[in-house]
C-alpha cells in the first residue's frame, strides 16, 4: 500500500514513494503498539483545538466519538496488517473512514514530531511504572529467600577465591540494594520523562492559542516542553529510560553470574527450581540454568541497544530526524527485555532451594585468617605485624597439609609466641559473623537491621 504514505503529504509530490525507501520508513510494524497513547493525544488534542477556537463544540464531539470508534477497531488488531506508513497515519486515516473530511482538522496545528515524541514519553512513563513493579517484586524475593537464610553461613568471594564468612541472607540482599537504587533511576527518570512536547508544531511551535498548559495536565505531564526545538528532537527521556533499563539488567546479570556459580556441583550452594532450568537432547543427566543464561544475555543486549541510541543522537542536528524512528525500536525492546528478565528473575530467587550443608561445607579454617589477625591486633600488635605472622603461618599449614587452626601449637608458638593463644580464642565461621556487628556488617543483629530496611524499602 505505498500510497497510503502519501495521504499525508502527497500534494507536492508527483511520483510514488519508492519501495525500497518504503521499506525503511515505513515504521507501523514496530509504533503500532503507540495506539492508546496516539489515542490519548489526538483526543486531548481535539480538546486543545476546541479551547483555541479552531472546532466547535459539535465538531469535538464527532470527532472524540469518531476516535472512539478507532480505538475499539485497533484493540481488535486493525494496525497488524494494515499499510500505512506509521501509527499516527493510521488513526488519521481510520478516523476519516469513518467521519469523512472533519477528521481532516484534526492535524491542524501540529506534526508528526510533536505527536510521536509525546507518544513516547506516555509509552515511556507507563512501561517505567511496569519496570519498577517488576524490580519491586524481584527485590521482595530476594528479602524473602534472605529471611530464610538468616542463619545459613556460607563464603564470601573476593576475585571469585574464598574471602570470609558471611550470612547467605548478606548475600542476597547484596543484590537486592542495587535494585533500590534502581527503583529511585526510574522515578527519577519518569520525572525528566514527564515534560510535554505537544503543542511544538513541526519544530518552531504552533500557530494556534492552544493552551499548553491545560494540554499537559489533561495527558498528565507535569509541565510544557520550554522549546519547540529541542522537544521535537530530545529523547534524552528514552535514553535515560533505557540506562537505567541497563543498568539494572546488568544487576540482574549479576545475580544471575552468582547463580550459575552457585548451583553448579562444584558449589552445591543452591538448587535452582526445576521450572527454570532445561533439559539436554543429548546428556540425559543434565539440568541447565538457561533461566539465567538468557538473563545475562539479555543484558548484553539491552547495553547494546543504549550505545546504539547514543550513537544515533550524537550525529543529529537539532529537531526532528528520521534517525530518530529506529530508537524506538529499541526503546521498546530495551524497556520490555529488563521487564521480562526482572520477572523471570523474581521466580528463579523464589524457587531457589538453600543448600546450609554445602555451604558450610565450604567454610574452611582459611576463611578465619583476617579474624586471627584482628584477635593479635586486639592483644597489641601492629595490623601489618599481625598480617605477617598469620601469613607465615597459612604458609606453615601449606606445608604441612592442615588448615590454620590443625597447625600444632609448638609449630605455631615458632611462627609468634602470640599465635597460640589467639588460635585457640579463634572459634569458627559463627564467631566471625558475629564479630562484624557494625552497621552494614554481616553479624546476625546487622543483617536483620538491613534486611527490614529493605523489605520496607520494597514494601511500596
Ligand atoms: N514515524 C515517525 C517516527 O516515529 C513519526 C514522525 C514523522 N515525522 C516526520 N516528519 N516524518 O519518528
Amino acid at each position: 500500500m505505498a500510497d497510503a504514505s502519501h495521504v499525508m503529504w502527497g500534494g507536492r509530490f508527483r511520483e510514488p514513494m519508492d519501495p525500497r525507501l518504503d521499506r525503511l520508513n515505513r515504521s507501523l510494524p514496530v509504533d503500532r503498539r503507540l495506539w492508546a497513547e496516539d489515542l490519548a493525544t489526538n483526543r486531548a488534542w481535539v480538546h486543545a483545538l476546541e479551547g483555541a477556537g479552531v472546532l466547535t463544540a459539535e465538531e469535538r464531539g464527532t470527532l472524540l466519538t469518531g476516535l472512539e470508534v478507532v480505538e475499539r477497531v485497533l484493540a481488535d488488531g486493525a494496525a497488524d496488517d494494515a499499510g500505512d506508513e506509521d501509527i499516527h497515519s493510521l488513526v488519521e486515516r481510520l478516523l476519516g473512514e469513518l467521519i469523512g473530511a472533519l477528521a481532516g482538522k484534526l492535524h491542524t496545528g501540529r506534526s508528526r514530531n510533536d505527536q510521536v515524541a509525546t507518544d513516547l514519553r506516555l509509552w515511556t512513563l507507563g512501561a517505567l511504572g511496569r519496570l519498577d513493579v517488576t524490580l519491586a517484586a524481584l527485590g521482595r524475593a530476594l528479602v524473602a529467600k534472605a529471611r530464610e537464610g538468616l542463619d545459613v553461613l556460607m563464603p564470601s568471594y573476593t576475585h571469585t577465591q574464598r574471602a570470609q564468612p558471611v550470612r547467605f541472607a548478606h548475600w542476597s540482599l547484596a543484590h537486592a540494594w542495587p535494585l533500590v537504587r534502581d527503583r529511585a533511576r526510574v522515578a527519577d527518570a519518569g520525572r525528566r520523562t514527564s515534560v510535554l512536547p505537544l503543542g511544538s508544531g513541526a519544530i518552531a511551535g504552533t500557530g494556534f492559542a492552544i493552551d499548553r498548559a491545560a494540554l499537559a495536565a489533561r495527558l498528565g505531564f507535569a509541565a510544557a516542553s520550554p522549546n519547540s526545538m529541542d522537544a521535537v528532537g530530545d529523547r534524552d527521556f528514552a535514553v535515560e529510560a533505557v540506562f537505567v533499563a541497563t543498568l539494572a539488567a546488568v544487576h540482574l546479570s549479576r545475580l544471575a553470574e552468582d547463580l550459575v556459580l552457585f548451583s553448579t556441583a562444584e558449589f552445591g550452594f543452591v538448587v535452582l527450581g526445576e521450572p527454570f532450568t532445561t533439559g539436554s537432547s543429548l546428556m540425559p543427566q543434565k539440568r541447565n540454568p538457561d533461566s539465567l543464561e538468557l538473563v545475562r544475555g539479555k543484558a548484553a543486549q539491552l547495553l547494546g541497544r543504549l550505545a546504539g541510541m547514543l550513537a544515533a543522537l550524537k550525529a543529529m542536528p537539532v529537531g526532528y530526524q528520521k534517525d530518530l524512528q529506529d530508537n524506538n525500536a529499541a526503546l521498546f525492546d530495551a524497556l520490555d527485555g529488563a521487564c521480562a528478565a526482572a520477572d523471570l528473575m523474581a521466580g528463579v530467587v523464589a524457587g531457589l532451594t538453600l543448600q546450609p550443608g554445602r555451604m558450610a561445607a565450604a567454610l574452611d579454617a582459611a576463611s578465619l585468617a583476617t579474624d586471627l589477625a584482628d584477635l593479635l591486633v586486639q592483644a597489641g600488635r601492629p595490623f601489618r605485624e599481625a598480617h605477617g605472622v598469620v601469613g607465615a603461618l597459612v604458609r606453615r599449614g601449606e606445608e604441612l597439609g592442615v588448615p590454620i587452626d590443625r597447625v600444632p601449637a609448638g609449630e605455631a608458638g615458632a611462627i609468634d609466641p602470640g599465635l597460640p593463644a589467639v588460635l585457640a580464642r579463634l572459634g569458627g565461621a559463627e564467631a566471625a559473623v558475629e564479630r562484624r556487628r557494625t552497621a552494614g556488617g554481616t553479624a546476625r543483629a546487622a543483617v536483620l537491621a538491613q534486611l527490614e530496611a529493605a523489605a520496607a524499602a520494597f514494601s511500596g
